[in-house]
């Protein structure tokens, strides 16, 4: 078997190409958008003819490479049927992909996001952001449940035999593999503790969001279909000419996309007959009707990633533009509006 392990310093991301020594042929798991040419240079130098693209789960850090190497192999996508509808090929636990003489097993491993998923193939476990070095992922947005992720690390992974290796999806301290039986009796958030002091650390983390969470979920869930430039613009406007006033950068998201985004801040634009009204609104959303945005959002964070949501769509459009206009960096608008929310209420409602 080959393992190619390459690594995205911008993320921390590792990304693995998997191949058949014999056939080659291989896949790759968890590329990432911006490192689509070294992948395919690396598949090139060693021989290797791509026949599938996966990924873990919908990266909150990172905007996959899956939907560009698929334009440019021909290679399916595949990913957990959680996750991003637009995958080809929708995976689930126990699903086998052949590759060449290797067969790989999809092992659903949910907790860091409800959608996370590890692959094994011949002694080999590419865990993802379930099991890290010694580590775990976090388990606070994108559906995360510490309990599962506990399940995940302690039912399914460590059903391995202890020599089975451990390649995650990131590592921040320059390491790059382990062991089952290295994290079982190492891990220091899992050995030695009992499921409830586990899910007291989830908790207990004190982590920031992860800077680019609004942008790449949104993406992720397209498989990486999004405008490069428009991306990086929308990340970085004072270094494009593309930020100019007269061109705002508003990114639509669903109601599914927004429940993604975990404490990400709401504007909710309506008048406030509206706000309390049958419709409801969204827990912790902020009133500001439109006419009073220009004055309320003066002493607003314009880097800071905040939705804007009113009735249908429309007015928040509107907002979400002049929010833009006026220098914030991240405005999403919700689609549909409030109208589309409670026909998906994904995050409660308060009236
Ligand atoms: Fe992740």
């Amino acid at each position: 078997m080959i393992n190619i392990q390459l690594f995205d310093p911008a993320s921390s991301t590792f990304t693995y190409i998997v191949g058949d020594d014999q056939t080659r042929r291989a896949v790759i798991i968890d590329p990432v958008m911006e490192q689509v040419d070294r992948d395919l240079a690396a598949l090139a130098e060693a021989g290797l003819t791509l026949k599938y693209i996966l990924d873990t789960h919908v990266h909150a850090d990172h905007i996959t490479g899956a939907s560009e190497l698929r334009r440019r192999t021909g290679a399916p996508t595949a990913a957990s049927a959680a996750g991003a509808a637009c995958a080809d090929i929708k995976l689930d636990h126990g699903t086998t992909l052949t590759v060449g003489s290797l067969e790989l097993t999809a092992l659903a491993t949910p907790g860091h996001t409800d959608d996370s998923m590890s692959y094994y193939v011949d002694g080999h476990l590419f865990t993802g952001d379930t099991l890290l070095i010694h580590g775990t992922g976090r388990s606070d947005f994108q559906n995360g449940d510490a309990l599962a992720l506990w399940a995940s690390i302690t039912e399914v992974l460590y059903a391995f035999p202890d020599e089975t290796i451990v390649w995650p999806g990131h590592d921040y301290k320059g390491r790059s593999k382990s062991s089952i039986g290295d994290e079982r009796r190492h891990n220091p958030r899992v050995a030695g503790k009992t499921r409830e002091e586990f899910v007291e650390i989830m908790a207990n983390l004190g982590l920031a969001p992860p800077k680019r969470i609004a942008e790449c979920v949104v993406a992720n869930r397209k498989c990486g279909q999004v405008d490069a430039a428009a991306e990086r613009s929308a990340a970085s406007p004072s270094s494009s000419p593309e930020r100019a006033p007269t061109s705002p950068r508003v990114t639509n998201i669903d109601p599914m996309a927004l429940k993604d985004l975990g404490s990400i801040r709401v504007i909710d634009v309506r008048e406030p007959a509206e706000f309390h009204g049958d419709l409801g609104h969204i827990p912790d959303a902020q009133l500001v009707p439109l006419a009073g945005l220009p004055a309320a959002s003066r002493g607003w964070d314009k880097a800071a990633p905040l939705v804007v949501v009113c009735r249908s769509g429309q007015r928040s459009m509107i907002a979400a533009k002049a929010l833009s206009n006026g220098g914030f960096e991240r405005v999403f608008n919700l689609v549909g509006g409030m109208l589309a929310y409670r026909a998906a209420p994904v995050r409660g409602i308060a009236s």
